[in-house]
């Protein structure tokens, strides 16, 4: 089996982040979601992977490289324009041929990863498997009606849901599925759907199977702020402790906490989970549960938790504790020491901030 990974697309519910960087690479415990999608397909046995990567492929190409870092054997798929998923599909033919393959978007995460679940196609005969995860507001996902384990009909956002089984962005397909991508038209928003073409193979009697997630394991598509965050406190939930930076003797660490090498920890506290990064300093501050913040950063004179801070940012003497909030690459939040008082702002566009 091949592996495809999309990791194009428009980031529109990810701005501002989307104006600079990829979203895929946007770190969960520290490390690019796409890191994770490539490392489940390589522990399935599928080291073959084509990445489709779209304005940001400079971005990606320079994180993954040719992939043997993480174990595989990457090939890159320029799309021109983020036509839609099952676009992204469509001009991997010549690099998927008649292998069947796992597709998998490249801002989902899916903590348990994918192994029964390609174990499941393996030995399933079925021409597709799709992944479906039980939730709590069908109406805003792709829904799937099932009899049994067979998939019979795909609804988008449905107004009355008939299930809440949320379609995920893991599925599998065998050659049959060119000849739905090859078929379909653009839908109204003007975009190759995948829901369409997974209905077509429904339509012209090829078997689409489901595998539903057993209750507690733990898919999220990283799309948005809140998703990036819930995600983050999923991976550090089950990190395993690593103190390879250094800590001085008034500061105390409790809970499981990672301090990557070069990290200094000075006169303050930190409340796992949490990871702090390679030569981030953490000085007169408290860091608390379910927080990442990368490389290179500088958290003085500060509270922050369940928060995700991006590299080379600095986060100086800021008097009340920052919770919930995702802070990209070279951010300053600093407290303010001029006359007048006041908060003074550089704000790109679509940014959002939460004032006392
Ligand atoms: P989506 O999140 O469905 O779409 P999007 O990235 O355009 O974002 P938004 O809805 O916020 O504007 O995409 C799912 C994944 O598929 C994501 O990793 C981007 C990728 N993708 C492509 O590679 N090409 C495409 O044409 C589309 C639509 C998505």
């Amino acid at each position: 089996m091949k592996g495809l990974i999309l990791s194009g697309g428009k980031g529109t519910r990810l701005r501002p982040f989307t104006y600079t960087g990829a979203k895929q690479l946007v770190p969960l415990a520290n490390k690019p979601v796409l890191f994770y999608a490539i490392e489940h397909l390589v522990a399935a046995g599928i080291s073959d992977i084509g990445i489709v990567v779209g304005d940001t492929g400079d971005q990606i190409r320079a994180a993954v490289g040719d992939g043997s870092l993480l174990g595989a054997r990457v090939t890159y798929i320029q799309q021109d324009r983020p036509l839609g998923i099952a676009h992204g599909v469509k001009i991997a033919e010549t690099f998927l041929g008649k292998e069947p393959f796992v597709l998998f978007l490249g801002d989902n995460f899916i903590r348990e990863g994918i192994v029964p679940l390609v174990d499941q196609f393996r030995s399933g005969g079925a021409n597709s498997l799709i992944i479906l995860n039980r939730v709590k507001n069908p109406c805003d996902f792709g829904i799937a009606e099932c009899v049994d384990r067979r998939v019979v009909r795909l609804v988008e956002k449905p107004r009355e849901p008939k299930s809440d089984l949320a379609v995920t962005g893991i599925y599998m397909f065998d050659q049959n599925v060119f000849r739905a991508v090859n078929s379909i038209k653009p839908s109204a928003r003007g975009e190759l759907e995948i829901t369409e073409t997974i209905q077509y193979l429904i339509d012209n009697q090829f078997q689409v199977a489901a595998h539903f997630l057993e209750n507690g394991s733990c898919w999220i598509d990283t799309g948005k702020m809140e998703d990036i965050l819930e995600a983050n406190r999923l991976v550090l939930e089950v990190l395993a402790e690593r103190l390879e930076g250094f800590m001085d003797e008034s500061s105390e660490i409790c809970g499981r906490v990672v301090l990557e090498p070069g990290s200094e920890v000075i006169n303050s506290v930190i409340r796992g989970p949490a990871i702090i990064g390679q030569r981030t300093r953490i000085i007169n501050s408290y860091v608390g549960p379910f927080t990442s913040i990368n490389h290179d950063c500088l958290v003085s004179d500060s509270e922050i938790e369940h928060s995700v801070v991006l590299e080379n940012s600095r986060i100086l003497g800021i008097r009340y504790r920052i919770e919930n909030s995702l802070i990209g690459r070279n951010v300053e939040v600093a407290r303010s020491p001029m006359k007048p008082r006041a908060y003074k702002l550089v704000l790109g566009d679509f940014s959002k901030v939460g004032l006392l």
